[in-house]
């Protein structure tokens, strides 16, 4: 179907028609059909299997045109077989798995009828009280476009929809509540809140979602500057746009139109070609074209993108699926969602106790995430196999045998407070020579509109890990959560602490791939905090007039007019994480050094090469993430900390060592200047090569005017 095709098409179109296919809907069984027979949509939501295949023939033989349907769903981090959580994909630092993992949950999901999914989600996201921080690829917006990125290839090449959400800002929301507003300079949007979305858009993303999120004033589902102007017309993204729920009629609540009828109008306006569940535009656009409030070819131009997207898709030649499209194939699935599952786990903490080794003749696996097989999915698994999931008690009793692994649940689940079954989980215990214990978050605590104000465990378990710990008995504690948890009264009471995000339907083999001896590889994706009082924080910060100072006194001794010890720091809490962005252990050691650059000046459009010399110096085989980040000494406007750059994963035996280089381009210094033009300064700049964003060897290079 050619772009000529689509405009015959159009103007076959009825205005009715038209506003249709401007109209997704999620139907209640199939109480949709009349409106699919008469043309009334473009797309229907969360309809999947028989019922989707029963829509798309109503729609292909009995409409007028014969239009096929986008069948979205929300596959967010797999279908029937669950990876890891966004979050937890991302600490594996693997693009390419990424892309595979999402691949594969597009053949799962097409062989369900699903031809769009809502993913991937684009938000940078900060803030760890923020729900939807388990969707996110975490807090850098390098990091962010990759995976970004190589998620939307995955689903793409298997014919399936990708779609960039939520454009743009959402993940700034203040306080961390969800839907709350943001208010995002220009600067702060240009340089980190919308490069991972034109970074899909340039890789072909086909659809794009607005967010529900009030921008400076203005939600981002009225709005026109962004979405026609900065997304449609300067990037040139040719595909549709679709509102989030309800957004478009939620500009009511806001404060920004005053009934649903200029709700749609200022969605068109604004560049939204379709309406997520609510009707505003079927019900309001026709009278609006007809009293002149609206241009219709506004509407001409969303219908083109929609259909454009359909043609893309191959719909209008095989509405059901392509006759080559790959079948599922759960085994490699499966396997894939182990090895991203392990790779995904970050060791925070290894005094002693992992990786078990032969000795521990009886291991009890306490907790209550110990055998949890639906809450180790996480968020959005609307389609997950709960009966597939293997969790750490089951798949290390199947690796150890039965006799050697005893398991008792503490507490009913993460939030409760029910001690009853302390007693007999310190029992267990202290028969044993060493306890896996497995606490974090239950799914339902993160994800939309799962915002906490507290970032501790969550109900008695911190009672519970303290009760294990009394007993002397090693404890290797494995934390499943969809965010980042404030940490500082767990770690002391455990030797070893693996952080496992929500891990997926494989969690609990790849968990034990880990206990018994392969090396951890996951780094964070993401800051975590010493205590929530230290939230936003982030590794690429900027310096500030008055950085904060190793040696500075912990009650400033000066006054404003003496202002000794007056840093931009807190009284009662270090300013820095308690652990890093990029950091992870492993159960080796790595060691940097002789960082080389190919020059120490740079010319513009040129490219540096920069390498280090990697060395596996401790006793097993691992695989380190090496990061490669930059400083901007002196710019036009100020600049941050430090940034990511590039990354690797390197995987070394012992006693080997590697030279890892790195190509840095001028292009991936640019910025916006004062006045918002991107620009690439002249200057010094320091670089790093190291494992992780606070550590390190660093040189200096020159880039030349
Ligand atoms: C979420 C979107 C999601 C949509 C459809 C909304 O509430 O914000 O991310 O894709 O629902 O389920």
């Amino acid at each position: 179907m050619t772009e000529h095709d689509i405009e015959q098409l159009i103007s076959r179109m009825t205005l009715a028609e038209k506003l249709g296919q401007m109209t997704q809907v999620q139907p209640q069984g199939r109480d949709q059909e009349e409106r699919v027979r008469n043309g009334g949509a473009g797309s229907l939501i969360n309809v999947v299997g028989d019922d989707a295949y029963h829509y798309q023939w109503l729609a292909v033989e009995h409409s007028r045109l014969g239009i096929p349907l986008l069948l979205g769903r929300d596959v967010i981090h797999g279908f029937q077989t669950v990876f890891p959580i966004p979050l937890g994909q991302a600490a594996a630092f693997d693009p390419e798995r990424v892309r595979l993992a999402a691949a594969h949950s597009a053949r799962e999901a097409g062989a369900a009828g699903v031809n769009w999914t809502f993913s991937p989600m684009l938000d940078v996201a900060r803030d760890p009280r923020w729900g939807r921080i388990a969707e996110s690829f975490g807090e850098d917006p390098l990091l962010i476009s990759r995976l970004g990125v190589a998620m939307v290839q995955g689903y793409q090449q298997e014919g399936v929809a990708a779609c960039a959400k939520h454009f743009v800002g959402y993940g700034a929301a203040e306080g961390g509540r969800d839907y709350s507003a943001t208010d995002l300079a220009p600067r702060a949007l240009l340089d980190t809140y919308l490069p991972p979305f034109r970074a899909a858009q340039q890789a072909g993303v086909m659809t794009v979602m607005s967010a529900f999120n009030d921008l400076d004033g203005v939600p981002a589902t009225g709005h026109e500057d962004l979405i026609r102007g900065t997304l449609k017309e300067q990037w040139g993204f040719d595909g549709l746009v679709v509102s989030d729920w309800c957004s478009v009629t939620e500009m009511i609540a806001h404060g920004f139109c005053e009934d649903a009828a200029a709700a749609a109008r200022a969605a068109v306006n604004a560049g939204v070609d379709m309406e997520m569940a609510s009707t505003s535009y079927q019900d309001h656009l026709a009278s609006l074209i007809e009293h002149g409030l609206l241009d219709k070819a506004l509407v001409d131009d969303a219908v083109r993108r929609i259909l454009r997207i359909k043609a893309r898709l191959g719909l209008f030649q095989h509405p059901y699926g392509a006759p080559e499209r790959a079948q599922p194939q759960r085994p490699a699935a499966a396997q894939l969602a182990r090895s991203l599952a392990r790779d995904s786990c970050v060791l925070l903490k290894n005094e002693q106790g992992l990786p078990l080794g032969e000795h521990a003749r009886r291991v009890a696996v306490i907790g209550p995430l110990a055998d949890a097989p639906g809450e180790q999915l996480g968020c959005w698994v609307f389609d997950g196999e709960r009966q597939h999931s293997q969790t750490v008690f089951a798949a290390l009793r199947e690796r150890l045998g039965a006799q050697r692994v005893v398991h008792a649940r503490g507490l009913e689940h993460c939030r409760s407070h029910d001690l009853d079954g302390l007693d007999a989980a310190v029992a267990l215990a202290r028969s044993s020579e060493v306890v896996v214990l497995c606490l974090g978050e239950d799914a339902g605590l993160s994800g939309e509109a799962h915002c906490r104000a507290h970032l501790d465990l969550p109900g008695a378990q911190q009672t519970l890990l303290e009760a294990v710990a009394a007993t002397g008995v090693p404890v290797v504690l494995v934390i499943m959560a969809g965010r980042p948890l404030v940490l500082g009264t767990v770690l002391p009471h455990a030797q070893a602490v693996l952080y496992a995000w929500h891990p997926g339907s494989l969690g609990g083999p790849a968990i034990v791939d880990l206990l018994c001896g392969e090396s951890p590889s996951g780094r964070l994706p993401v800051s975590f905090p010493r205590s929530v009082g230290q939230i936003p924080i982030f590794y690429n910060h900027k310096n500030t007039g008055r950085p904060p100072q190793a040696d500075a006194p912990s009650i400033p001794s000066g006054t404003p007019l003496d202002p000794s010890g007056f840093f931009a720091a807190y009284l009662d809490e270090d300013h820095r994480p308690q652990f890093p962005f990029g950091f992870g252990l492993s159960y080796t050691r790595f060691e940097y050094r002789d960082l080389q650059l190919s020059s120490k000046q740079l010319a513009p459009g040129g490219t540096l090469c920069a390498s280090v010399l990697l060395s596996n110096v401790g006793h097993r085989s691992a695989t380190e993430v090496v990061q490669l980040y930059v400083r901007d000494l002196v710019g036009s406007v100020t600049r941050p900390v430090r940034e990511l750059k590039d990354f690797q994963r390197i995987s070394l035996q012992p006693g080997e060592s590697r030279r890892v280089s790195f190509e840095l381009h001028t292009d991936a210094l640019r910025f916006h200047d004062r006045h918002l033009r991107q620009v690439c300064e002249s200057g010094q700049f320091d670089l790093w090569i190291g494992p992780d964003s606070a550590t390190g060897p660093s040189a200096v290079f020159e880039l030349m005017a």
